[in-house]
């Protein structure tokens, strides 16, 4: 298939690309590399655009004539969606909409869209299905709520057939060690905890050790980037017009702080110092998945779900490039 990716040189956009290109997928890439990195992709399928720019972005969907679209283009830091509201609606809402339109006006009608657990905001139970309440906390969940919403209406009145795929933590590098996770500002736990024991930031703040968990800590399911990879490559290949998938990408195990410091110990052999911070505004105590849904529909099976494998996997990254992409 000809597959169209936005934000492909992003952190799991550029996994999922790996991926199909490896399974002979012909691949286009547009990133305005706004969090993505030109390292993670060969120059020869990334456009470096924005898709805000409606001209370039028909000109060069319409030269590629894709028979599928893979979109993770957006803002994604929880904490600063609350902050900059309107940037995450003008980025992840209305750009995605410009997207779709240029997909509807060329009859392009299958989607693979990242969205994320943070459309359930507070869970009333856990494990979480797909079929629980969805009450984002936060305009980043709210944002991607708000596209599901628009993909069902698209849906009904193009046919337009859609993945709607909730990340839980994507967690972990490439086997390879090619890719990793690099984000600016970072504020994901893993790679903060490894910056920790590499010496780059003096100690780790643990957000709380009062939430109702065994330890005191979140607990959050971890989820390898290339299992979410896999996920993709079997939606993409299962998806036909007027479908509508909606899965949870989880490994229905969840880790509490504590556990993935005490695991990034034993794996980088560091004594990682780590000291008690407030709670964050707006995190939950515990967020794991249900994912029996797509292992029953599409066969999708987490390969790696012990915390310290994706934990080693990633500090493998992180000891090659302690300065992430940079060091490329
Ligand atoms: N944490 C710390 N210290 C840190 C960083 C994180 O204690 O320095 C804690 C957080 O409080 C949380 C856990 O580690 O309990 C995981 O935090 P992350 O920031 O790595 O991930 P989140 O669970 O907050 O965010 C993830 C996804 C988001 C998604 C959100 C939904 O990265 O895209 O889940 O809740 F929106």
């Amino acid at each position: 298939m000809r597959v169209f990716i936005t934000g492909g040189a992003g952190y799991v956009g550029s996994h999922c690309a790996k991926l199909l290109r490896s399974k002979g997928h012909e691949l286009l890439i547009y990133d305005n590399l706004s969090n993505g990195h030109v390292q993670a992709v060969p120059p020869d399928e990334l456009v470096i655009a924005d898709l805000g720019d409606v001209g370039q972005l028909r000109t060069v969907i319409s030269d590629f004539k894709p028979h599928a679209v893979m979109h993770f283009a957006a803002s994604a830091v929880v904490s600063q969606s609350v902050c900059q509201p309107l940037n995450y609606y003008r980025n992840n809402v209305i750009n995605t909409i410009t997207m779709l339109e240029t997909m509807q006006q060329l009859g392009i009608q299958k989607l693979v869209f990242s969205s994320s657990c943070a459309v359930y905001g507070r869970p009333p139970a856990t494990p979480i299905r797909e079929d629980m309440p969805c009450k984002p906390l936060s305009p980043y969940g709210q944002t991607k709520l708000i596209m599901e919403q628009v993909l069902a209406d698209c849906r009904t009145a193009w046919n337009l057939g859609y993945a709607a795929l909730r990340y839980f933590n994507a967690s972990g590098a490439a086997d390879d060690g090619s890719l990793g996770e690099d984000h600016h500002p970072e504020t994901h736990l893993i790679p903060l905890v490894l910056q920790a024991a590499l010496g780059r930031s003096k100690q780790l703040k643990i957000f709380g050790t009062d939430y109702d968990t065994p330890d005191g800590t979140c607990i959050r399911d971890y989820i390898h980037v290339q299992d979410l990879a896999e996920a993709h490559l079997l939606a993409l290949e299962t998806i036909d017009t007027g479908d509508r998938m909606i899965y949870n990408l989880g490994t229905g195990t969840g880790h509490s702080v504590q556990e993935v410091i005490q695991a990034a110990r034993k794996v980088t052999g560091k004594q990682i110092p780590a000291i008690i911070a407030p709670a964050r505004p707006g995190d939950c105590a515990i967020l794991y998945a249900d994912a029996t849904k797509i292992k029953k529909d599409l066969g999708w099976e987490p390969k790696i779900d012990q915390i310290e494998t994706i934990v080693a996997s990633a500090w493998k990254w992180h000891q090659k490039n302690p300065h992430g992409y940079a060091d490329q």
